[in-house]
């Protein structure tokens, strides 16, 4: 496994113009196999509460509008300029309340103490902290520390945990339980380089989890892991 350097630190490798329009075209070309994926994920979430916290949602492009439709309010934190107007554009039948166009590691406990009953997915944004913070251990601790944060809610998560060269197979991996990224990837058929998005600590050890292939482009695949911790 290679803990690859990544370049500066900015929201911009996360999420900014160039990933909307990226996601505006590849939403129905190469991502609709991931997205479908998603959708089913999160039909296996259950959740009672009527209020969702989304964070890092962007303009919801891999989000179901299904799913969206379900909940009387969401409120969202995302640092993009642009995802609020988008993400009303995309899914105008969404109910948005607050938008906070915010960092959810400065201000997540602000956010989710506001909304004490809600439901809070994080939106394929955790693997992607180590484009921003550059400090492995620090980002580690800081995703690891996330399901104590969350502690007594309903919460669910789907985030990279390995991205590398190759073509996505169609299939997604159900698991028990947390496996080693090594076997994981042996398991897969998947050799070569991977980059770790320290992400493999995000959910609790025991509990079960989707690997969901992601064609990110041409050549270029992402594990993303799903899963959800419902107290
Ligand atoms: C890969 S995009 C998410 C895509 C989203 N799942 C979709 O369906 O379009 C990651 C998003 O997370 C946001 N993000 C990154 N770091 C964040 C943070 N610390 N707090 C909140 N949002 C963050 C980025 O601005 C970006 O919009």
């Amino acid at each position: 496994m290679t803990h690859h350097a990544v370049a500066a630190g900015s929201y911009d490798l996360t999420g900014g113009p160039v990933w909307h329009l990226r996601a505006l075209w590849r939403r129905s070309h190469i991502w609709k196999p991931f997205r479908s994926h998603i959708e089913n994920f999160l039909g296996t979430w259950p959740v009672r509460e009527r209020e969702l916290l989304l964070v890092g949602p962007s303009a919801g492009w891999c989000l179901p509008e299904n799913f969206l439709r379900g909940f009387s309010i969401i409120h969202a934190m995302d640092p993009d300029p642009f995802a609020a107007l988008l993400f009303r554009l995309h899914h105008p039948h969404a109910r948005i309340g607050a938008w906070h166009r915010a960092d959810f590691f400065l201000e997540g406990d602000d956010f989710l103490n506001r909304h004490p009953g809600a439901a809070v997915l994080f939106c394929n944004m955790l693997g992607q902290r180590r484009y921003v913070n550059y400090d492995i251990s620090s980002v580690e601790e800081e995703l690891r520390i996330i399901k104590t944060r969350l502690r007594g809610r309903n919460w669910a998560s789907f985030h990279d945990l390995l991205s590398g060269k190759g073509e996505a197979t169609s299939e997604v991996k159900e698991l028990k339980t947390c496996l080693e990224q090594a076997t994981l990837l042996s398991s897969l058929d998947l050799s070569g380089e991977w980059l770790d998005h320290l992400s493999g600590d995000v959910l609790p050890r025991h509990q079960p989890r989707q690997i969901i292939p992601w064609q990110f482009a041409k050549g270029r695949v992402h594990l993303v892991e799903a899963g959800y911790v419902s107290s």
